[in-house]
């Protein structure tokens, strides 16, 4: 259930079961900015909890379903960040930064005392030049960057890694609440949450990259690709990401993308980013960037992230670049 339309029309998700009901009985008045694949539905499902939701997006129109269903249209980032809180979930280190440090921007215009809530996959250099930022204008900061894709995120189904302090925690709570099933609190530290978050989109890829080779290999061999993973996923490998990620390679579904490559290509260099950072080698990221170099510089970047896991059939010579942009 992708469609933002649809989430708001059908009551029977679980954030519209939780409808007036957030763990404290606050409802806050927030600003959501980044209506993006992610952003829509958890904007959305924010609306359904209960509370008073004001969108921004750079391209306006992604806002109309939700403003169709309740929400307030900003008409500038000053406008959605002059609440209790504002939540941004955008692309990259990059659009966080137009978003929050402009001249127009959150940290501008957030009130003293207020929070912003960033659930975008960032960097951690970046999370900690975002925390120094907020507690220069005594404004609270949480990292909550989110486990999920985006019909996980319609779903009100998220996981989600959350640090900052506790009194930032706890004001983020309802909204948490309305956007994932479980909020797992990593640290007092916003960093430790978005090192976090990387890790696993790291493990995510790794996942990917090993199906992708252990499928062309039984694949060459003539052996039905479908049957094999039927095997994995019900015995040894019975794991949610084997079962999504498996079934996504064997029917070669990398488009529409649900996660675009080039967001995966931008987790695996700030994976190896913070790997530096800590002196920490890690083979396996290295070359993950280099599949995702391989798979971008092939045209790749309206797929899929999971497009990587056909890359290991091309090389066997059964599957050519073309028929991953089906
Ligand atoms: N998709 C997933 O499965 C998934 C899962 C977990 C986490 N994430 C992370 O969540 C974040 C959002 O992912 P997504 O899949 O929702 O991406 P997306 O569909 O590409 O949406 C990106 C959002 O960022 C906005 N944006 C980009 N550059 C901007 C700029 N310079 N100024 C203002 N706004 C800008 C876009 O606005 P426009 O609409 O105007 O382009 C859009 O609202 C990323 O950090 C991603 O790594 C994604």
């Amino acid at each position: 259930m992708n469609d933002v339309h649809e989430l708001l029309e059908n009551p029977q998700t679980d954030a519209a079961r939780n409808r007036g009901s957030s763990s404290n009985g606050k409802f806050m008045n927030v600003g959501f900015i980044g209506l993006g694949h992610m952003g829509a539905g958890m904007a959305a499902n924010l609306l359904k909890a209960g509370h008073r939701v004001t969108v921004f997006n750079r391209t306006p129109a992604k806002a109309e379903p939700l403003i169709a269903h309740g929400a307030r249209l900003a008409t500038s980032i000053a406008e959605a960040s002059r609440g209790d809180a504002v939540v941004t979930m955008l692309a990259n280190d990059e659009a966080v930064e137009d978003v929050v440090f402009g001249r127009d921007g959150v940290i501008a215009n957030l009130p003293s005392g207020g929070l912003h809530v960033s659930s975008s996959t960032i960097s951690v250099a970046f999370s900690e030049r975002l925390t120094e930022a907020h507690t220069r204008k005594s404004q609270k900061f949480v990292a909550a960057p989110v486990f999920g894709r985006p019909d996980v995120a319609a779903a009100g189904r998220l996981f989600i890694v959350a640090g900052g302090d506790a009194a930032a925690i706890e004001t983020a709570a309802p909204l948490l609440e309305a956007i994932g099933q479980k909020t797992f609190v990593i640290s007092d530290t916003p960093k430790a949450a978005n090192l976090v978050k990387l890790s696993g989109n790291f493990l995510g890829a790794s996942v990917i990259e090993a199906l992708g080779e252990a499928m062309a290999l039984v694949g060459k061999a003539g052996i039905d690709e479908r049957q094999y993973l039927e095997f994995l996923t019900s015995t040894l490998f019975d794991a949610p990401i084997y079962k999504t990620y498996g079934s996504l390679i064997a029917d070669g579904r990398f488009t529409p993308p649900g996660f675009a490559a080039p967001l995966g290509q931008k987790d695996i260099r700030l994976v190896l980013a913070a790997a530096e950072d800590l002196r920490v080698p890690m083979p396996v990221a290295s070359l993950l960037r280099d599949r995702f170099l391989n798979l971008l510089a092939h045209g790749g970047d309206r797929l899929d992230w999971s497009a990587i896991g056909r890359l290991a059939a091309a090389d066997a010579g059964t599957a050519a670049f073309s028929t991953l942009q089906r």
